[in-house]
C-alpha cells in the first residue's frame, strides 16, 4: 500500500494529488476549513471513477487521520501575491508550521517522509524539523525540481533547447538566491554570459509571473511535489534537488537550503556534488541569508 498524506487542500495540494493518482493507492486530504477537503476529495474521486483507477481518496478535517502514512505534503497556508516575495510570507505561515510541527512531534519513530511546500519554504522546512524532532533524512522542502522546471521551461521556449535529463539542477534558496547551474548550461549550448545571467533572472521570476496573471502557481508546484513524492515511494535513489538540513555537507551547517540528494523509501540522503567557486560561494551567501532569519525568529 502506497498512502499519501496532503495536509493542505488548497489548489497546490489538490494538484499534488491529481498528480499522483495514477502512482498512489491512498490520498488523505486534510484541511482546516469545514467541507473543503471532503469536497476536493469527491471530486478527486469522480477523477478517478472517470479514468478507470483504483485510488483512493478521503477528505478530512480530522488532521489525527494524517500520522503512520509513507509520505506526508505540507502545503498549509498562505501563498503570495504578486507584489510580495516569499519571505514576505514568514510571519503568517511560522505559527501554521509550528503548529503542524506540535502535531507531529510525538512521530518522532514513524517512518512518514514529510514533503515541504509552504514558503519560505527553506526557512519553514528547517523550524518544522527542529519543531518535531522528527530525523533530518526523513524531511525535505521542494524548491529545486521546480525550479529546474521552470529553467527547462524558459530554454525550451526562448532557445528552443529540450533538456531531456535531469543533471541541470536548481540549488539553494527557493527564492532570490537561487543556482541555476551556469556551467553546465554554458559547456553544452554555448550561452553567453548576458544570456545566463537573464536566464537566471528569468528563472527566479517564473513564479512571480504566473502568480502576476493566474493569482497562483498551481500544476508547477503540484507536478513537482508529485514527482518527489514519486521518487520516495519507488525507494530506488534517484538524484533531485531539495531543500534539506546541512549537517556540515558543503561546509553548511544546521540551515536548510538547496542541493542535491538521493531520495529513497526512507527520505533524503545529501550528495556532495563538485561545485564551481561560483556556485560555493552563492550557496554560502545563500545558506546565510536564511541563517540570519532564522536567527530573527529566534530559531538560532
Ligand atoms: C512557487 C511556489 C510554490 O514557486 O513557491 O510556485
Amino acid at each position: 500500500m502506497k498512502r499519501v498524506g496532503i495536509l493542505g487542500s488548497g489548489k497546490v495540494g489538490c494538484s499534488a494529488a491529481l498528480f499522483l493518482l495514477p502512482d498512489v493507492d491512498e490520498i488523505v486530504l486534510y484541511d482546516i476549513v469545514p467541507d473543503l477537503p471532503v469536497g476536493e476529495a469527491l471530486d478527486l474521486q469522480n477523477a478517478i471513477e472517470a479514468l478507470d483507477l483504483s485510488t483512493e481518496v478521503r477528505g478530512t478535517n480530522d488532521i489525527s487521520l494524517l500520522h503512520g502514512l509513507d509520505v506526508v505534503i505540507v502545503t498549509a497556508g498562505f501563498g503570495r501575491t504578486a507584489d510580495m516575495n516569499r519571505m514576505d510570507l514568514l510571519n503568517k505561515n511560522l505559527p501554521i508550521i509550528e503548529g503542524i510541527a506540535k502535531e507531529y512531534s510525538g512521530d518522532k519513530n514513524s517512518e512518514t517522509v514529510f514533503i515541504m511546500v509552504t514558503n519560505p519554504v527553506d526557512v519553514l522546512t528547517y523550524v518544522f524539523w527542529k519543531k518535531s524532532g522528527i530525523e533530518r533524512n526523513r524531511v525535505a522542502g521542494l524548491g529545486g525540481v521546480l525550479d529546474a522546471s521552470r529553467l527547462k521551461t524558459i530554454l525550451r521556449m526562448e532557445k528552443k533547447i529540450k533538456i531531456r535529463n535531469d543533471s541541470f539542477f536548481v540549488l539553494g534558496e527557493h527564492g532570490d538566491n537561487m543556482i541555476i547551474p551556469r556551467e553546465r548550461i554554458r559547456k553544452k549550448y554555448g550561452l553567453s554570459d548576458t544570456e545566463l545571467e537573464n536566464l537566471r533572472e528569468q528563472t527566479v521570476k517564473a513564479a512571480a509571473r504566473i502568480i502576476g496573471m493566474k493569482g497562483a502557481t498551481v500544476y508547477g508546484p503540484g507536478a513537482a511535489v508529485a514527482r518527489m513524492v514519486r521518487a520516495v515511494m519507488s525507494d530506488k535513489g534517484e538524484m533531485m534537488p531539495a531543500s534539506v538540513v546541512l549537517d556540515g555537507e558543503y561546509g553548511i551547517r544546521d540551515v536548510c537550503i538547496g542541493v542535491p540528494v538521493r531520495v529513497n523509501r526512507k527520505g533524503f540522503k545529501v550528495v556532495e556534488e563538485e561545485l564551481s567557486n561560483e556556485e560555493a560561494s552563492m550557496l554560502k551567501k545563500a545558506a546565510e541569508r536564511i541563517l540570519i532569519v532564522l536567527e530573527q525568529i529566534g530559531y538560532r
